[in-house]
């Protein structure tokens, strides 16, 4: 059985005006309902391509589809499909948490489902409780990512688009965002792609990573094939092993 492919990148450059060339001809697949991680050290490339996927800027040469849409032709039917946390996404820190889903939802609330609907699913995948009553200020970053985690989920989007989802947590913060990125991907059949520097923890969350390192994909697959490949024992090894092959 084929399976739907939910993102087609295919040559994707980006020269930004001040002339750093961000993303040097990148080209992957994700299969719907994969969780498929962009992995490698700051500055490779990675939010510039989250930010051509979620429609946010325009590459200079190359493709995008989202479910077969085109990024450019058509980026209002894109943004209908997707929703994108941003690596340093603000939140609202006089809003109470509540106020702060409801009003997230607002923006989300398509079809058949209500803002107060998305909302009520928002705080219960929070997992924040009573504290979704206190001010945003008052939240740990952990608390405030999930709240962001969340609000990116709950409108059940056909492709959520999180980038550094978990970067500056503590292990345990890591963990709760993993498993709820997991659980909710398995409910809702949502496609997963995500960003992260931390190699290591991506190894548990996703079904495929792309290794990115100066704008171009170094190595491509199941972490567990990418470790055979390489014969590393974590994607770090693997990594350092991929850099020094292409003598980076
Ligand atoms: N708005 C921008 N203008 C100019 N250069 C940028 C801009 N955003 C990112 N860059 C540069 O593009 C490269 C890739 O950055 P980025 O996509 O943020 O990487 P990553 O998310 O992997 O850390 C870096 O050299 C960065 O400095
Ligand atoms: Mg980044």
């Amino acid at each position: 059985m084929n399976k739907e492919t939910a993102v087609k990148v295919n040559g994707l450059h980006k020269i930004y005006p001040s002339g750093v060339h961000a993303v040097e001809g990148l080209s992957f697949n994700i299969d719907k309902g994969e969780i498929y991680a962009l992995i490698g050290p700051n500055g490779a490339g990675k939010t510039t391509t989250l930010r051509i996927i979620a429609t946010l800027i325009k590459p200079s040469n190359g493709k995008v589809n989202i479910f077969g849409v085109d990024v450019l032709d058509n980026p209002n039917e894109v943004r209908k499909m997707i929703s994108y946390l941003p690596e340093e996404a603000g939140a609202y820190r006089n809003l109470k948490g509540i106020e702060y889903l409801k009003f997230m939802a607002g923006f989300y609330s398509r079809g058949s489902r209500s803002p107060e609907d998305i909302a009520g699913e928002a705080a219960e995948i929070s997992g924040l409780g009573e504290r979704l009553l206190d001010k945003i200020k008052t939240y740990s970053k952990g608390m405030k990512r999930r709240l962001q985690i969340a609000r990116t989920l709950a409108p059940h989007p056909m492709l959520a688009i999180l980038d550094e989802p978990t970067s500056g947590l503590d292990v345990m913060a890591s963990m709760e965002i993993r498993d709820t990125i997991k659980k909710y991907r398995e409910k809702y059949g949502i496609t997963i792609l995500l960003s992260s520097h931390n190699m290591l923890e991506v190894e548990y969350l996703s079904d495929r990573v792309g290794i990115i390192f100066k704008g171009k994909l170094l190595a491509e697959g199941a972490p567990s094939d990418i470790l055979e490949r390489t014969g590393a024992h974590n994607l770090e090894e693997a990594f350092r092993f991929l850099i020094r092959e292409v003598g980076a």
